[in-house]
């Protein structure tokens, strides 16, 4: 029963003491909330993992690429799991390697000649943190950097800094949304399709791009709508529409605020009691936030319930199991990257931290 994995939770935690580290994110169920040490967005919870060196697990509530910066960032000595391995991103998963790779090399073909006078590189790769260990260890190797929702901005400074034009993978929607924030043309910003490299766009259009960006997109954000926008407006006049930026351009323009998780949570904390605030984002995380500001009213864009599927594969009894089996000195689930992936990966996400600490 629910009681009876939540005892075992707590006890098997109890007995670990200081030696575990719980992370838990913003949008995993309340049973995981109750347990977790830090809860966080994907920025804070990477930092959150190199804060406690002194503990030897540490037990990710998360999904897979949240764990595998952790190990990168976190020290070899400490282990680092992963209660059902199942729990991955769909949008992680619409960049691999090999696509990046290819795409890296006929866009420096295309884009080699144009090196200005002043120094500026080619083009900088930028990964989204929503992405693989190996495809930010491609951007430690090429020059770039890593991002979160919550600094995309700053590090697109950084990165247009040092190069021409920029290479975002694997969220087209956050890059295109800080890209326009930012000032800069929605013309200039082709979408490289992975399965149709060059399909839709001219070599010219990468010539001339700022953002090049790729086809990928987070299923749950690309949800929202406009139309869901509107109708909060009539039927809550005056309402706060707060949106992740992953949501697509058309929603965030409409929305009056977008930002990470952390700053949906910071949002609603701060609105006035007896307000309204509609939110585009995660439904366990839009419900829970409800449910902690009864004097507000806190209700989710979508009507039809928009889980991270994803996210929710960490039930209570994979976060029991994998506390007993750390008790009983067994590492279960662990998600280790190897050493040569890591360091590589460890250069992009210090530029990161270096940029937004
Ligand atoms: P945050 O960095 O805002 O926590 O977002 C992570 C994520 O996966 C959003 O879908
Ligand atoms: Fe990935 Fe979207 Fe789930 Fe975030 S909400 S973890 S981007 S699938």
């Amino acid at each position: 029963s629910e009681e009876e994995l939540r005892d075992r939770i707590v006890d098997a935690k109890a007995k670990l003491g200081s030696r575990v580290l719980i992370l838990g994110h913003f949008y995993q169920r309340d049973e995981i909330v109750a347990h977790a040490d830090f809860v966080g967005d994907s920025f804070q919870l990477a930092k959150n993992a190199t804060e406690r060196p002194d503990a030897e697990h540490i037990v990710f509530c998360g999904v897979h690429f949240m764990a595998e910066t952790a190990d990168i960032l976190s020290t070899p000595e400490q282990s680092v799991t992963l209660p059902n391995l199942s729990a991955g991103c769909s949008m992680a998963d619409m960049a691999d390697i090999g696509q990046v790779e290819e795409c890296w090399e006929q866009l420096s073909e295309i884009c080699a000649s144009s090196q200005d006078g002043r120094g500026l590189a080619p083009i900088i790769p930028v990964t989204y943190m929503n992405s693989s260990a190996a495809l930010k260890a491609f951007c430690g190797r090429h020059g770039g950097i890593v991002c979160t929702s919550s600094n995309a901005r700053a590090v697109l400074e950084w990165s247009f800094a040092r190069g021409k034009r920029v290479l975002f993978f694997p969220d087209q929607h956050l890059g295109r949304n800080t890209a326009a924030a930012m000032g800069m043309d929605l013309r200039r910003m082709p979408v490289w399709n992975p399965f149709r490299p060059l399909g839709d766009n001219s070599a010219e259009d990468y010539r001339d791009a700022q953002m090049i960006l790729w086809k990928g997109f987070c299923s749950v954000h690309q949800r929202f709508t406009v139309e869901q926008i509107e109708r909060a407006r009539a039927a809550y006049p005056g309402v706060k529409v707060i949106v992740h930026p992953e949501c697509s351009f058309e929603v965030v323009n409409a929305a009056d605020g977008t930002g990470s998780t952390a700053y949906i949570v910071n949002e609603i904390e701060n609105a006035p009691a007896g307000s309204a605030v509609a939110v585009g984002t995660e439904i366990n995380l839009v419900n829970r936030l409800a449910a902690d500001h009864p004097d507000k009213t806190v209700f989710c864009l979508d009507p039809v319930v928009c889980p991270c599927s994803t996210m929710y594969r960490i039930h209570p009894a994979y976060l029991a199991w994998s506390l007993e089996h750390l008790l009983a000195g067994d590492v279960v689930n662990r998600i280790t990257v190897d050493a040569d992936t890591a360091g590589e990966a460890k250069i992009a996400l210090e530029r990161m931290l270096r940029v937004h600490p």
